[in-house]
């Protein structure tokens, strides 16, 4: 009887455990937005814990600035049937090219049209993430490539004004250095170079001549295309030598400590200087298109997908929900730099640099981003860090150029 009894409890406190166990509720969230790029995906995961306490957020970042190191973290765990229950991952070639072309990703177009989102979306970025008749994720922001900082009261020390094209910048960079000054433009390691090449090219190529690079339409050995080699050799002239160990931060201090005088970076700039160094926009730095690209928003979005095979389903499409809300996308861009994907933000919440960013994104062309996912796929976009590195070590235009073809042959760009 005594042992039966024993029996009862021990049945009962496993059962108990048991379903303790299966009421555990769980949400992993990938990015690499960690460190200084942490607050507003923050601000996005407290409201999530506020508006479903239940379900813990593991927030797994990898640091490492445009996901350098996070997405070859993510494919590991992709190729091995542990993927996270959300992702950050580029709108545009990056995430069709790679998880949507191997039937990774679940098909979101139920989520968009239960939420009511077919409308609320500007029409181009819902072409970008869809692929075959499915929409693949949830964008969260607009981020600005081609955008050059600057800090004001060095420039007007230094009697120069931002340039508006890059042979300007390249006379400019000139002056400054006849003034002593030995690196007018701060890069960092080898993603902002690249960074760097794609508003090179925009200014040089302008913008139909751009988009045809990524459609096949033009080649890289085109004397045109060559001619942004060329530039962009002299305009890294005008860089600081140590590029290869700084991060995109560091770039940026030197612009802000007046070591420097420019600095071509994404907007997240503008989180980092607005949001963790509290700096006023148009007081504590200052910004322009860079070179020869005003009138274009050279653009890409980070969004967030569900993945196949996850167990946290449900705990995912809320989080897809929250991401894609006017209340989220508000919370999380003002302090990220980046303006709403929606529609229908509140621009009063926004800072002065984002709200220009608005405007342009409405007034202007649009144009994708190379490094960051828009318009080629990662068999292309990681092949060319090695173009490059071939271009850095020979300064060889042509055989840069010839490099690119190749990747591009290779990989069939644009077809
Ligand atoms: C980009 C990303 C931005 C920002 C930046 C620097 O690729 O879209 O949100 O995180 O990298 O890390």
């Amino acid at each position: 009887m005594r042992r039966n009894r024993s029996f009862l409890v021990l049945g009962i406190l496993a059962a108990g455990l048991a379903s303790g166990l299966a009421q555990a509720k769980e949400l992993e969230v990938f990015s690499w937005w960690a460190g200084d790029e942490g607050p507003a995906l923050e601000a996005l995961v407290k409201m999530y814990k506020a508006k479903y306490p239940d379900v813990s957020v593991v927030n797994a970042t990898v640091t490492g600035g445009a996901g350098v190191n996070a997405r070859a973290v993510l494919k590991t765990r992709m190729l091995s049937g542990d993927p996270p229950d959300s992702f950050q991952v580029h709108a545009g070639q990056e995430l069709i090219g790679t998880w949507v072309v191997a039937d990774r990703m679940q098909d979101l177009t139920p989520l968009y049209k239960s939420e009511g989102w077919m409308t609320k979306f500007p029409k181009g970025l819902l072409d970008l993430l869809s692929y075959k008749g499915g929409i693949w994720s949830v964008p969260v922001n607009i981020h600005r490539s081609n955008v050059m900082w600057y800090n004001p009261a060095k420039l007007k020390e230094w009697g120069v004004t931002p340039p508006k094209t890059w042979p300007e910048f390249l006379s400019t960079c000139a002056k400054l250095k006849a003034k002593g000054l030995e690196a007018p433009l701060a890069v960092g390691e080898n993603w902002t170079q690249q960074h760097l090449w794609e508003s090179v090219a925009l200014g040089t190529l302008g913008t139909t001549n751009y988009g045809k690079l990524w459609k096949g339409q033009i080649k890289f050995t085109d004397p045109k295309a060559v001619k942004v080699w060329e530039t962009f050799g002299k305009v890294m002239d005008c860089s600081n030598k140590d590029a290869s160990g700084l991060s995109w931060q560091q770039a940026t201090d030197r612009m802000l400590e007046g070591k420097a005088a420019f600095n071509i970076m994404g907007d997240w700039a503008a989180g980092y200087m607005a949001t963790t160094k509290k700096l006023e926009p148009g007081k504590g730095f200052g910004w322009a298109a860079s070179p020869g690209t005003n009138g274009t928003f050279l653009m890409l979005s980070d969004s967030f997908g569900l993945p196949k095979g996850v167990k946290n389903v449900t705990e995912v499409n809320n989080w897809l929900k929250l991401l894609g809300s006017q209340a989220g996308q508000d919370a999380f861009n003002p302090l990220k730099g980046s303006i709403a994907a929606r529609l229908d933000s509140d621009v009063s919440k926004y800072n002065s640099y984002s709200q220009s960013a608005a405007k342009d994104w409405k007034a202007n062309k649009i144009a994708g981003s190379l490094y960051h996912g828009a318009v080629a796929p990662e068999s292309f976009t990681s092949q060319f860090g090695s173009v490059m590195e071939i271009y850095l070590s020979s300064k060889n235009a042509n055989a840069a150029a010839q490099a690119a073809q190749e990747v591009a042959d290779k990989i069939n760009l644009g077809k």
